[in-house]
């Protein structure tokens, strides 16, 4: 290489040098991160610093120090910048410009509450858990036997009519369960006696939505099998439940009635919460409104799930959650418990 290639070479680099710096100096971005777009274009790997210097092989030996010198300047120059831009504060993309006021107070978040039947479900199951009731649960799936025929359903009885059950088109041997009933049928098959129970659960009727049914609701069922249980303890039991759910002040009365589960059968009413036993629309000017069915258990049901009816005797009971809240609460219209309509909903936030 001759002297004026060299020289012509080092002349070039400093002329180049000259540019990066004007470019360092000028340097502006709009991007998202100037920092990291400046890092890239002048100090990275393949910035253009690194590739000024990889010409310094170019340089005479003796013009070499004064070169890196000049060159060292140059990153210098640049690193000073790179951290220049990398202590700025980063722009918000998305307030383009405009400050943010850390020091506003964030945005509440709606706190959930109950639903009123899981509140009043909860109640309920605690009153009878006071009494020494465990909860049982099954499934909602039901096959005929836990349904219907061990509960002593005769095929013509009403309940089993296609109309009022769901069952599953491929093997109508299977269904919605139409009572929490089925859960007490498995419990006492696996014949652990005594049994004192209460079955919360979603059953199903085929039934024509209206303010007062649902092809959907929920029960709470109760079974209690020893040794001498009589009526006399089904009432008590009972007693004790509506004054705990609706206050001492309230009256039951017992109507003799039928359920093919049960012998003698009854349905309990109590006094009409929204007039007080005077008479209204809700209570059909009777005063009494019902509130459950009930009974002494069927010996042949017993004897189904493998019980000896001759030694022990039980009760059952059950009632629908639905008809329970709306007393408690006074809603007039079932079909509010299925909107999901919040300003219904959270009212209920903190009650019971
Ligand atoms: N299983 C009955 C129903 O769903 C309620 C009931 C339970 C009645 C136990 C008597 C005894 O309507």
């Amino acid at each position: 290489m001759g002297d004026w290639l060299i020289f012509a070479a080092m002349n070039q680099m400093i002329q180049k040098a000259a540019s990066i710096k004007e470019a360092i100096d000028q340097f502006q971005s709009e991007g998202p991160d100037p920092a990291e777009e400046f890092r890239i274009r002048f100090l990275g790997t393949k910035g253009t610093i690194k590739a000024l210097m990889a010409e310094m092989k170019q340089v005479a030996p003796e013009d070499r120090r004064q070169m890196g010198q000049l060159l060292n300047e140059l990153k210098l120059q640049a690193e000073q910048k790179y951290a220049q831009l990398n202590s700025a504060p980063k722009a918000e993309v998305h307030t383009s410009g405009e400050a943010l006021d850390i020091t506003l107070p964030g945005e509440a978040l709606p706190l959930g509450s109950r639903h009123p039947i899981s509140l009043v479900r909860n109640r309920i199951v605690s009153i009878f858990q006071r009494l020494g009731f465990a909860v049982a649960e099954g499934p909602e799936i039901e096959d005929d036997w836990h349904n219907f025929t061990a509960l002593n359903l005769p095929e013509h009885h009403p309940a089993r009519d296609m109309q009022d059950t769901f069952y599953v088109s491929e093997d109508p041997a299977w269904m919605l369960r139409t009572h929490t009933s089925s859960v007490q049928v498995r419990e006492m098959e696996k014949g652990k006696l005594p049994i004192r129970i209460v079955c919360p659960g979603r059953v199903y009727r085929n039934e024509t939505i209206s303010a007062r049914a649902h092809c959907f609701f929920h029960q709470v069922e109760g079974l209690y099998i020893a040794e001498e249980v009589s009526f006399a303890d089904l009432k008590q039991t009972l007693y004790f439940f509506v004054q705990e759910m609706f206050g001492a002040e309230i009256k039951v009365r017992f109507r003799p009635s039928y359920f093919p589960f049960t012998e003698p059968s009854a349905e309990m009413d109590i006094t009409c919460l929204i007039c007080g036993g005077k008479g209204c629309n809700v209570c059909k000017h009777t005063g009494w409104v019902e509130i459950l069915g009930c009974g002494m258990v069927h010996p042949r049901v017993l004897e189904n799930c493998g019980i000896d009816s001759s030694r022990y005797s039980g009760f059952a009971f059950g009632m629908g959650i639905e008809r329970i809240t709306m007393l408690k609460y006074q809603i007039r219209d079932l079909r509010l418990f299925s909107e999901n309509d919040v300003r219904f909903l959270k009212q209920f936030a903190g009650a019971l």
